[in-house]
């Protein structure tokens, strides 16, 4: 069968095809380049492989494009890397590799190109197209990788418990696989990712984080995270998360099982948004389910202050996961602080203050949330799931009106630290936070107007109940 070459890549894969017979290598190209492109899917890596050196045959390709381009290379790994236009192109030399039991890192000694294809993780990673004169373009499918393309199956081309063993990362990439395209994964290696799960211990955060992203940024997120509990590897890799699978009954009284419905919210989000930073607020925003449930005969199952332990628990779990402890955890937790405000603005007689309050505290991530708390409304009842849904539109033209009337959105109060401490000719002070602090809160309150003279008109009150005078 022949690839189809789109029209872009042709000069770059005869130019490959060129260079490589110089050097006398044969060269193909490789893995998920081909792949996507049998599925439609849009990608700008592209993977050669050739039986020699790849950094010579990088060069080579290298000097003959226009403009030329810098090739970055890695000697350690005989990797080399060179962008023309948009497309990234990475050249190696085939290889066999393995990995110990105990390390992170690949033995890697060179091979054959049947080498090489025997050391890929899937059937339908292991296509690959030929660039050199004789076959070129034709496709070489030594495991029925485009068969599994048709039957959309994740398999492994070998034996898989040798496939993981070789790279435990393997077992949450065929998950994400799942996942992106949506195809299953065969039995024997889903068992097989069972069997060997603890093995994905010696794999570094990085590379479990970056999967789990790419699982997260996936049309339906669900899939990949229902694969990670049933195989046992979220147990392994984010605990906090698995502990929130289950359902207890007490005195005839059951809570929902916390995990699903927060995959529930993750899908319902992800329809909605494509902002990874709100996916990951999504997956977390009842992280601290599991440590606050308590069974109170009265009421039933309660999860008091789980919004709080919850936005508490993200740094250490940030952390862990080597995911930034910067502005986007601070956003990631504040969403998770929040996110049951707005459910509870739902209601008819809900004041302009509670609004202002929200505006105040959400401030640009006023939208993010309410969009977040529009997801987490999970119900099987479809009346009472349209009950909150309307109860939001109502909260976000209320949100609008309070917003426009009090130009609140954004909020910088009328009056700062530097007038207070002018007007009473006082330096940085408790006295200039107590009265910053009562101009807020009577703004909130709807006490007084967002305004300068007013706000100026209390300061002196405030002022003058602290023993100040104007200087
Ligand atoms: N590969 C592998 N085992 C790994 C990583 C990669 O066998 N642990 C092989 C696969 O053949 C894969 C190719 O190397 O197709 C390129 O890897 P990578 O760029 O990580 O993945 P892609 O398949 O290109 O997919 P994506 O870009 O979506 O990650």
């Amino acid at each position: 069968m022949i690839f189809s070459i789109a029209k872009e890549e042709r000069e770059i894969f005869t130019i490959i095809e060129e260079e490589a017979t110089k050097l006398g290598y044969p060269a193909f190209v490789v893995g998920g380049f081909v792949r996507d492109r049998l599925l439609g899917r849009q990608t700008k890596d592209m993977d050669i492989v050739c039986v020699g050196d790849g950094i010579k045959l990088a060069e080579a390709v290298a000097s003959r494009l226009n403009p030329i381009p810098r090739v970055v290379f890695y000697s350690r790994f005989g990797t080399a890397m060179l962008k023309h236009w948009d497309i990234e192109v990475e050249f190696v030399g085939a290889r066999k590799e393995s990995y110990r039991q105990d390390s992170r890192n690949p033995d890697v000694e060179f091979g054959s190109f049947e080498d090489d294809q025997n050391r890929r993780d899937f059937t339908i990673n292991a296509l690959a197209v030929s660039l050199n004169q004789y076959n070129f373009g034709e496709i070489i499918d030594s495991f029925g990788g485009l068969r599994h393309l048709e039957e959309k199956i994740i398999i492994t081309p070998l034996d898989p418990n040798r496939t993981f063993s070789d790279d435990p990362l393997r077992m949450l990439r065929a998950i994400r696989f799942s996942t992106q395209l949506q195809f299953d994964i065969a039995p024997k290696t889903l068992a097989s990712i069972k069997e060997n799960k603890s093995r994905i211990l010696i794999i570094s955060k990085e590379r479990i984080t970056t999967e789990l992203e790419k699982i997260l940024a996936s049309p339906k997120p669900s899939i990949g995270f229902n694969l990670l509990f049933d195989t046992g590897l979220l147990q392994l890799i984010l605990p906090e998360l698995a502990a929130l699978q289950g359902v207890e009954t007490k005195k005839g009284k059951s809570h929902k099982d916390n995990f699903y419905h927060t995959l529930e919210v993750v899908d319902n989000l992800c329809k909605k948004s494509d902002n990874i930073w709100l996916r990951w607020a999504a997956l977390f925003h009842d992280i601290a389910k599991p440590p606050t449930k308590r069974f109170e005969p009265e009421i039933g199952w309660t999860f008091h202050g789980h919004e709080a332990l919850g936005a508490a628990m993200l740094p250490r779990i940030f952390k862990k996961l080597k995911l930034p402890l910067d502005h986007k955890l601070k956003y990631v937790q504040k969403l998770v602080l929040y996110h049951l405000r707005p459910i509870s603005l739902t209601k008819e007689q809900v004041t302009d203050a509670a609004i202002r309050r929200l505006i105040f505290d959400a401030e640009e991530d006023l939208d993010d949330l309410l969009m977040l708390c529009e997801a987490d409304i999970t119900s099987k009842n479809l009346n009472k799931v349209n009950k909150y849904l309307e109860g939001y539109e109502l909260v976000r033209q209320k949100v609008k009106a309070v917003s426009e009337s009090d130009r609140i959105r954004l909020w910088q109060p009328p009056i700062t630290g530097e007038i207070i401490m002018d007007t009473f000719k006082i330096p940085p002070s408790k006295e200039v936070g107590i009265i910053k602090t009562a101009i807020r809160e009577a703004i909130l309150d709807g006490n007084i107007p967002n305004e300068h003279d007013a706000a100026f008109e209390l300061m002196l009150q405030e002022g003058a109940k602290l023993g100040l005078k104007r200087g």
